[in-house]
């Protein structure tokens, strides 16, 4: 089987970080690189975050830094969403500091470049602002026809969890993921309609007790500061980003539609709003799909298999 290559841009966290080692050992694609963004944490902290885990996982895969701040959104210098994901973006998880150098080119860069190299074939899973991809976008003109499939997490069809219409992540940069969604390149969207019912449970948790490699390390390192999170009344043990990856690669566990999406970037209540034309009134033409069903005890099944894998060395 060919594996999928793949770009994970990230702004590591902690539910980012159990995408990332599910997206290691998941055995239908490949990773060509980790690209960080400013986002749950400030950026000094996502990047690191990004060559720690690889390098503890042992993984030989480049780290590329990103952008530090959104093109125009609300930037703030300390801890974005560190009452979620701790002030270094990784709960209590402390890894040992890499060793390796962070890639020579910057995000958007490697992303034009591993583009290009795979000539088309290339998909990224986006579960952070999307500043990186946008600003790819605006270098390279010619990048919408090289990128086969965008997976994101970010938006949603109704609600929002920074304000009570927008989702984080679409919060953090609009305008980027304004020029995103304008780019013709098919994506599918994954947002807190299904997100927010993907919730590992202590079972799941306890199953991966056993796992004793790095990667089970982490992950139920991660589950348990979710969990105690959750006691202290904030965020279940949502895993927002691993099921972007899910979409990609398991798309059995949701349902989709295909829907015209854009972003609202005026609007003094509706800012960061992902507008999902459902039911069709725009007479604009679909350019997402739409995830918003889940089944999550299948989600979750398959979540920890991912990390099961770790054990076979996929
Ligand atoms: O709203 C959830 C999203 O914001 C997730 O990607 C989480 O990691 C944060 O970035
Ligand atoms: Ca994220």
């Amino acid at each position: 089987m060919t594996k999928r290559p793949f770009i994970i841009d990230c702004d590591t966290g902690t539910d980012d970080a159990i995408a990332i080692v599910a997206a290691l050992y998941c055995p239908e694609i490949r990773v060509k690189a980790i690209t960080s963004v400013n986002g749950n944490v400030p950026h000094k902290y996502t990047s690191w975050n990004n060559l720690n885990l690889v390098e503890y996982l042992g993984k030989d895969i480049p780290v590329a830094k990103g952008a530090v701040k959104p093109i125009i959104g609300p930037f703030v210098e300390e801890g974005n969403a560190s009452g979620v994901h701790g002030s270094t973006g990784l709960g209590d998880l402390e890894l040992p500091v890499a060793k390796r150098e962070f890639a020579k080119r910057i995000a958007s860069e490697l992303i034009y470049e591993m583009a290009v190299e795979e000539k088309g074939e290339l998909e990224l899973l986006v579960i952070g602002p999307m500043t990186n991809i946008a600003i790819a976008l605006l270098q390279h003109e010619d990048l919408p026809g090289l990128i086969k499939h965008i997976w994101f997490m970010g938006g949603a069809a109704r609600g929002g969890n920074v304000t009570p219409t927008a989702e984080f992540n679409i919060w953090v940069d609009p305008e980027a993921a304004h020029v995103v969604l304008r780019s013709g390149i098919p994506m599918t969207m994954v947002g807190l309609d299904v997100t927010e019912k993907a919730a590992m449970i202590e079972e799941d948790a306890a199953e991966l007790h056993n796992v004793d490699t790095p990667a089970g390390r982490v992950v139920t390192h991660l589950l348990e500061f979710m969990f105690h999170r959750r006691k202290t009344g904030s965020e279940a043990a949502l895993m927002h980003d691993a099921l972007a990856l899910a979409s990609a690669v398991f798309p059995q566990c949701l349902k989709c539609e295909d829907c015209f999406v854009d972003v609202e970037c005026r609007g003094t209540y509706s800012y960061g709003h992902t507008f999902v034309d459902r039911r069709k009134q725009t007479g604009k033409a679909p350019n997402v799909s739409v995830a918003l069903e889940i089944d999550t005890p299948m989600f979750r099944k398959w979540l920890v298999e991912m990390v099961k894998n770790s054990a076979k060395e996929v």
